[in-house]
């Protein structure tokens, strides 16, 4: 194995001196959930020499958590085709998808899984032993016009775990180098524009360590932590989104953001989709199955904005349940119990423990949560970051790829459908690697870095371990959440909104007051929530700005005051930008690519998104 040339310097900030250990890697590989993980086994093959630095083990990494399956036409449970769920997907999207990047995910998905599998992830399997394959919501067969689509694979409930797991075991059998419990702080920038590594802390003994790399990769995930109640670990901050911000970059569509419709009321913890596929179904205080009526055709399996706004709009007209008539209940106890051992383990284990709730009796109390990041990093379909310049809306920034949740393909546009994130982790992890391998030559000379290459991270880092104000990084943590919380929810209009974009602004400005009370360089837990908060932050208000700017409905961007989708005006992506200094924000657009990557498709025509 190829280890990277490692030299130590010191650099000074504040006035304090930093140690700085240098690599040089072909490839820095930031984040080890499935995309990440899926990348560096893709770079390791193909001879490149690659970093994967993560703050958590990599086994921690998010995508552990993730429970249902993976989409992928492979047609073991009856008829299916990628080109249908190329359909159901851009309509999912509502027609905020770019097509190009929605047709190389469908049809590389197939392949993808085959390659899991051979990996060896425990996929559930069926009588026959192909892989088990459930419904999900708004999966179709026919175009749309056939019967829910059984496509989502699965093992058990806990297929981001057997993903995660095997992954990992391929990227240690091709003796990749992992950085554990390194947290990378800021990307490093040319001054021509070029992405040129990342600086990284290291979190047990405090050293700052320098990536130099000819490509560096964000797989750092979302950031649903900028919410009170999420689906989402404690460690999704968004990381990467937020350095991304900082080098000046933009993230791309952040008003929408996805609400899980079957959180656990109260805990927030997710009860996978994958429960309603299996037969379990949501009702209200009268015991009526109100899907029926907002989704007469696929009821319980539409798309997670649809059943989340279905909630909201019982809870709201006094049919929520218990005490306080503010949830739902999602009914799983009429199925056989052997299902739900074999194929909703993890999920019943989880309703007895947060919610006291045996499935195979009781119903399980549930609330819309928010679960997924839509918006992100704007790639295209090869995870090379884009960038707007001299009136081109798809220039690729030299040296910088994203990947998974912290990227904006776009393939889930303004909606995602359940299990197309676990097959967006694989397929552009693996369209990464292939770009990488075309794009760098292994082990080649790489430009000495800028001398003030460490300078924004160990600025930001510095000021943040000093950090002596009179408020803590708990007390605007929380103003962000609730602020988010209250008001960027399920539904917004523009009056809630304005008030947001005030009292998130405020948040933003009020942390130059932040205090810590560490001022240690070891394992010091106070300094990384403060520059994860740092992180969230501009998140949350670029968020905040995109859902107030944008006048329209469209996928879980459900505007009061305009209910109705404009596709004349608004069939576009959002481009946020910050200005850190004066703390403002900007907003921009991209055009949506109305055309598709081969002739073998027809451009999917926009029209009504009924189901
Ligand atoms: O409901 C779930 O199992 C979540 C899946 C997903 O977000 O894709």
């Amino acid at each position: 194995m190829m280890v990277a040339r490692g030299s130590a310097s010191n650099v000074s900030a504040g006035g304090r001196a930093y140690p700085i250990v240098d690599h040089t890697f072909d490839v820095v590989v930031v984040g080890a959930g499935g995309s990440g993980l899926r990348a560096v086994v893709g770079c390791a093959e193909a001879g490149l020499n690659v970093a994967c630095v993560t703050k958590v083990f990599p086994t921690r990494s998010h995508t552990v958590a993730a429970q249902g399956g993976i989409a992928a036409a492979l047609g073991n449970m009856g008829p299916d085709n990628w080109k249908w769920h190329m359909y159901d997907t851009v309509k999912g999207s509502d027609w905020l998808g770019d097509q190009d990047a929605i047709e190389y995910m469908c049809r590389n998905a197939p392949p993808a899984v085959y390659e899991l599998e051979h990996w060896g992830v425990p996929f559930s399997r069926t009588s026959e032993g192909t892989i088990y394959q459930r419904p999900f919501g708004g999966m179709t067969t026919d175009f749309g016009k056939g019967p829910p689509a059984q496509r989502t694979c699965a093992a058990a409930d806990r297929t981001g775990h057997a993903m995660l797991h095997t992954m990992y075991g391929q990227a240690l059998k091709l003796n990749t180098k992992f950085f554990v419990e390194f947290f990378a702080i800021d990307l490093i920038m040319g001054h021509d524009g070029a992405c040129r590594g990342v600086v990284c802390l290291k979190i047990d003994d405090g050293t700052i360590h320098r990536f130099r790399a000819a490509l560096t990769v964000l797989a750092t995930g979302g950031y649903g932590r900028a919410y009170l109640s999420a689906t989402s670990a404690h460690t999704c901050t968004g990381d990467g989104n937020a350095m991304v911000l900082r080098a000046g970059l933009p993230l791309q569509d952040m008003e929408f953001v996805q609400f899980h419709p079957t959180g656990i009321y109260g805990a927030g913890c997710l009860i996978t989709e994958g429960a309603r596929g299996e037969g379990g179904y949501l009702t209200n205080s009268e015991g009526e199955r109100f899907m029926e009526r907002y989704a007469p055709s696929v009821k319980d399996l539409a798309p997670r904005d649809m059943v989340s706004r279905a909630i909201t709009v019982e809870i709201r007209e006094g049919r929520g349940v218990g005490k306080n008539q503010d949830h739902a209940y999602l009914h799983l106890e009429h199925l056989d119990p052997q299902i739900l051992h074999e194929r909703l383990p993890g999920i019943s284990e989880s309703a007895k423990i947060f919610a006291g709730v045996d499935v195979t009796r009781q119903p399980i109390p549930i609330l819309p949560t928010v679960h997924y990041n839509m918006g992100g990093i704007p790639t295209n379909f090869h995870g090379e970051a884009l960038r707007k310049r001299d009136g081109n809306p798809d220039e690729v920034t030299p040296g910088l790829m994203a990947l998974g949740e912290a990227a904006c393909v776009s393939v889930h546009g303004a909606n995602r459908l359940g299990s197309n994130s676990l097959i967006d982790l694989v397929v552009f992890g693996r369209a990464a690697g292939l770009r990488a391998a075309e794009l760098i030559k292994p082990n080649d000379t790489q430009p000495e870095l800028p001398s003030d290459s460490a300078d924004l991270a160990l600025s930001r880092l510095d000021f943040f371990r000093n950090a002596n104000g009179g408020t803590s990084t708990a007390t605007l943590r929380d103003r962000m959440q609730r602020t988010m919380q209250s008001h960027c929810a399920v539904y917004r209009t523009g009056e809630v909104l304005a008030e947001g974009v005030e009292l998130i602004n405020a948040v933003w400005r009020d942390g130059a007051d932040v205090k810590i009370a560490d001022r240690s360089l070891i394992w010091n837990s106070d300094l990384i929530e403060t520059l994860e908060y740092d992180n969230l932050i501009v998140q949350a208000v670029t968020t905040m700005e995109s859902a107030a700017n944008r006048t329209e409905s469209r996928g879980a961007h459900a505007r009061e005051d305009f209910p109705n989708r404009d596709d004349k005006n608004w069939m576009k992506h959002t481009l946020a930008t910050i200005d850190r200094d004066k703390k403002t924000s900007s907003i921009d657009y991209r055009p949506v690519h109305s055309y598709t990557m081969t002739n073998e498709v027809a451009y999917i025509e926009p029209k009504a998104r009924v189901y």
